[in-house]
């Protein structure tokens, strides 16, 4: 008998090796390589079939095309996301943890979409119809015409959906349970996972009908199975949150027919997935305003200003070297900013040990939060509570200069909703903002009181000066000479 030659596939790379090692050489990742049946892959096939092509006619760039169609998902804040609706015959891809609330939340959609008369189909790989109808029920969403149906093969989902009148909309729970016969190998496994993608995303362009795939996460957050799945779907979103919190948030990380910046912030409730239209709120819900220690960053998260406190605990260090942990912020951005307050502010941080902490699990990207950060910093270091009603925003460059951010007018909009009085904010932001393209309705920067600054040294001796005005003098005066 012939002997039946195997390959190893690294399953965070998808590259090949000819037999087993420990680590992938090509993505470095450690026992990621599976042994997996040679198949007639994707390419293979093509290959059995060729054909000489045909010639097809080219366009100019400027020809007219009508803008997408949307298909709103009524949740607003997925919506959003979305860059304004599922676009029909395109493929979106929710990771997230198991037990974060994916098949919450497309169960929910479903059954908003299949009430305003379209065809939605849910397809479940991991759990039985009946669970997913009890969970239905449980949500209230059991009279919604949702047609669904436990099924892991794709080419029978494929001539499924194929029959009759063309879903507006399909979710696939999970795509690492689907399974195609064009592969031997095992389901879960890469090259189970890209042809079952690439079965449903011709479907999806074929059909015109808008597909959601659920994708697993791994330890490190990434879409289990090959990233070329994320490259070959139009849309990419991760479902976030912690364990400690309800709320959840819908994180774009690509899209192809909108912007990737939104964020969509749901809470966990006894009966499902709750839009949270005001985040700003919820981050900052049970602040404590006379601790040391925590700024109020005014943020922006795409379009929309979310405010969240940045908690910081600076506390001599008894080990050689001092820890230095983040949660929510760019670790190598703290590092930055310490070595700034240190050669700039001349504030002495070198053996302290620093955490720094952006509250409500928030993740937080912008440069724009140093300075919030940075007053967070001497704050805790020097014992000086910050005003209650004050927020923060602006860049840090290496030479200590506060730099302008975009958007100044609507980090303050939202701060004046929320009622905070005052502002720390670069200089400068009142020209450059004058012109805000994404000013909604412009609020005037003199409607709140700013204390405009151009370098950190000015933030750390107001810090100082305020620690010095209500206690511990000698220990402000000790922490920042
Ligand atoms: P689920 O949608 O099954 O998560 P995933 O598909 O991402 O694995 O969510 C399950 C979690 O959500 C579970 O821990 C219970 C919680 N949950 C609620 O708190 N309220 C609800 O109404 C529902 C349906 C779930
Ligand atoms: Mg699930």
């Amino acid at each position: 008998m012939a002997k039946v030659r195997t390959s190893f596939i690294c399953q965070s790379c998808g590259a090949v090796a000819p037999r087993w090692q420990g680590k992938c050489e090509a993505c470095n990742a450690w026992n990621s390589l599976v042994e997996e049946a040679p198949s007639a892959g994707i390419g293979a096939l093509a290959a059995r079939n060729a054909r000489k092509g045909r010639i097809f006619a080219l366009e100019g760039l400027n020809g007219s095309s009508p803008p997408a169609p949307r298909l709103l998902s009524g949740m607003a804040e997925l919506d959003r996301v979305t860059g304004g609706g599922f676009v029909p015959g395109s493929v979106l891809l929710i990771g997230g943890e198991p037990g974060i609330g994916k098949s919450t939340l497309l169960i929910q959609v479903c059954a908003a979409m299949a009430r305003r008369g379209e065809r939605v189909v849910y397809i479940s790989g991991e759990e039985a119809a009946a669970q997913v109808r009890l969970r239905a029920e449980r949500l209230g969403l059991s009279d919604a015409h949702v047609e669904l149906a436990a099924e892991t093969s794709v080419e029978d989902v494929v001539t499924t959906l194929s029959h009759g009148r063309t879903p507006s909309l399909v979710v696939i729970d999970s795509i690492q349970t689907m399974w195609t016969e064009t592969a031997d190998s095992t389901p879960g496994t890469v090259t189970q996972v890209r042809g079952a993608a690439q079965a449903l995303i011709r479907f999806a362009k074929l059909s015109g009908a808008c597909v959601i795939l659920v994708g697993h996460v791994t330890k490190d957050g990434q879409i289990a199975g090959p990233r070329v799945v994320e490259h070959m779907v139009d849309a990419v979103a991760s479902f976030e949150g912690d364990g400690s919190h309800h709320f959840r948030i819908l994180r774009n990380a690509k899209n192809r027919f909108g912007p990737t910046d939104e964020i969509g912030v749901f809470e966990m409730t006894g009966g499902g997935l709750v839009e949270v239209a005001n985040p700003s709120a919820l981050f900052l819900a049970g602040r404590d305003g006379c601790a040391p220690g925590a700024a109020v960053f005014a943020g922006m998260e795409g379009t929309r200003p979310v405010l969240v406190e940045i908690q910081a605990l600076v506390a001599p260090s008894a080990l050689g070297t001092p820890r230095r942990a983040v949660v929510g912020w760019d670790p190598s951005r703290l590092s930055m900013l310490v070595a700034v307050l240190e050669a700039h502010g001349r504030v002495k941080l070198g053996q302290h040990d620093i955490y720094l902490n952006v509250a409500g699990g928030m993740k937080i990207s912008e440069p724009a939060a140093d300075l919030a950060a940075a007053a967070a910093l001497v704050s805790s270091l020097t014992g000086a509570v910050l005003p209650h009603d004050m927020v923060f925003f602006g860049e840090v460059g290496l030479s200590g200069a506060v730099r302008p951010v975009p958007h100044a007018n609507l980090r303050l909009k939202e701060a004046k909703k929320l009622g905070f009085a005052r502002a720390v904010a670069p200089q400068g932001i009142k020209d450059q903002n004058s012109g805000d393209k994404a000013g909604l309705s412009p609020a005037r920067l003199d409607d709140m009181p700013l204390r405009s600054i151009r370098h950190i040294g000015e933030a750390i001796a107001d810090i100082a000066a305020l620690g010095r005005s209500v206690a511990a003098p000698s220990k402000t005066r000790a922490a920042v000479s």
